[in-house]
């Protein structure tokens, strides 16, 4: 998986909502995820690379079949997952679906224990699955140490390619030495690293301090998940840190009332640069205002400049060589505004107003790069 998957997913939106007969529009059902892929096709997003419908807990019946395999609940997934898949697979899309290591799944159905790996691999396989999230309640840490390294041999024994997002270490703490990052690189593509995402700012901030602060000891190279965007008024802020942070970019949002794909499309087109080089961040504090920086392909770099503040536009005062650049001439591409600063040397002081919980975030090359990378339609 060379770049970070993109998509939807259920959880942050719709939880474990089982209540069909009440709730028949927002209840976790086949219903949903094809209405969901509907928007995904048609709105444009697919074009954006939003390409993955997952689903996540609360899908299976409550017992395995009488040959211990795990089953669609049958009155929300009468058509079961391999139509499903099929309805997704016509419109250009990938289907993810959600399995728990242990006893149960976190929302108390039927779990994958060591025994039922196989059975389970070669099931989502046979439904024409292509991404698994395995979550980890109900198991230990000795369970977890066979069972996600099982499940990614028993994934590829079926021969069908199925992207592998690992709950583990966000269940062994997400730090150095409880979690063993490089043979995490080995055998999935991606992680959890930390606590769910919450519709709030301040989960949206703990997350990053949570990520920011522990840069140094996340593997570069394979895709950290921070979890969901999820899309409040921080929007762009959010939207703007995941992507520096090149986070999988997998909504949990209600497709069916959002209307802005602006903020959506600015980012999809900087995933190319942003996957090539994952490296640590540089931070720097000061007046609240926080900035990070991430080196990208063909010498650019992306700078995204952070208010904690929640008072007013802050007037930012800084140049590039204070920001750790070198002598050169650049240009300054506002992923926001669209518009491009030229003439900056180094040294060139420059301004940034930047809202309350906003961000200003630059796209930085040296001014004498022929591209023709393009970029929201523009030509760099
Ligand atoms: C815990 C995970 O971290 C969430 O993302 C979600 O998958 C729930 N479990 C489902 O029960």
């Amino acid at each position: 998986m060379r770049t970070p998957p993109m998509g939807w997913m259920s959880w942050e939106r719709f939880h474990c909502n089982i209540d069909c007969e009440n709730d028949p529009k927002n209840c976790i059902s086949e219903n949903l995820f094809r209405g969901m892929a509907d928007r995904l096709a048609e709105d444009g997003w697919k074009e954006m690379g939003y390409d993955h419908v997952m689903i996540d807990d609360c899908w299976s019946s409550m017992l395995r079949d009488k040959d211990g395999r795990l089953q669609p609940d049958p009155q929300r997934f009468p058509g079961g997952i391999a139509k499903l898949a099929r309805y997704l697979h016509n419109r250009g899309l990938k289907l993810g679906i959600y399995g728990d290591l242990g006893t149960h799944t976190c929302g108390g159905y039927p779990g994958t224990t060591l025994d039922k790996i196989e059975t389970d691999a070669q099931m989502f396989a046979s439904w024409g699955v292509d991404f698994l999230k395995l979550d980890g309640c109900y198991s230990n840490e000795e369970e977890q140490q066979k069972g996600y390294p099982l499940m990614s041999k028993a994934l590829n024994a079926t021969g069908r390619p199925i992207g592998y997002s690992c709950s583990w270490p966000a269940y062994r703490g997400g730090l150095l030495p409880s979690v063993n990052y490089t043979l995490l690189g080995e055998i999935c593509n991606l992680w959890r690293n930390y606590d769910d995402i919450q519709d709030s700012w301040d989960s949206v901030q703990e997350i990053t301090d949570w990520f920011f602060d522990n840069q140094e000891i996340l593997q570069p190279g394979r895709w950290n998940d921070p979890d969901m965007p999820v899309y409040m008024d921080q929007s762009r802020s959010q939207m703007a840190l995941w992507a520096i942070m090149a986070a999988p970019l997998i909504m949990s949002n209600n497709l069916r009332t959002l209307s802005n794909h602006g903020l959506y499309t600015k980012f999809t087109v900087y995933s190319p640069f942003l996957c090539l080089y994952v490296t640590l961040f540089f931070l720097q504090k000061r007046s609240h205002i926080e900035v990070y920086w991430r080196p990208l392909s063909q010498s650019a770099s992306a700078l995204v400049f952070l208010s904690r503040r929640q008072d007013m536009p802050y007037h930012y005062h800084t140049s590039l060589a204070k920001l750790n650049y070198t002598a050169g001439s650049y240009k300054a591409y506002d992923v926001f505004t669209g518009k491009t600063l030229s003439g900056l040397s180094a040294t060139t002081e420059f301004t940034v107003s930047i809202d309350p919980s906003g961000v200003v975030m630059w796209y930085v090359y040296p001014r004498i790069q022929r591209s023709t990378t393009t970029i929201s339609g523009f030509t760099l």
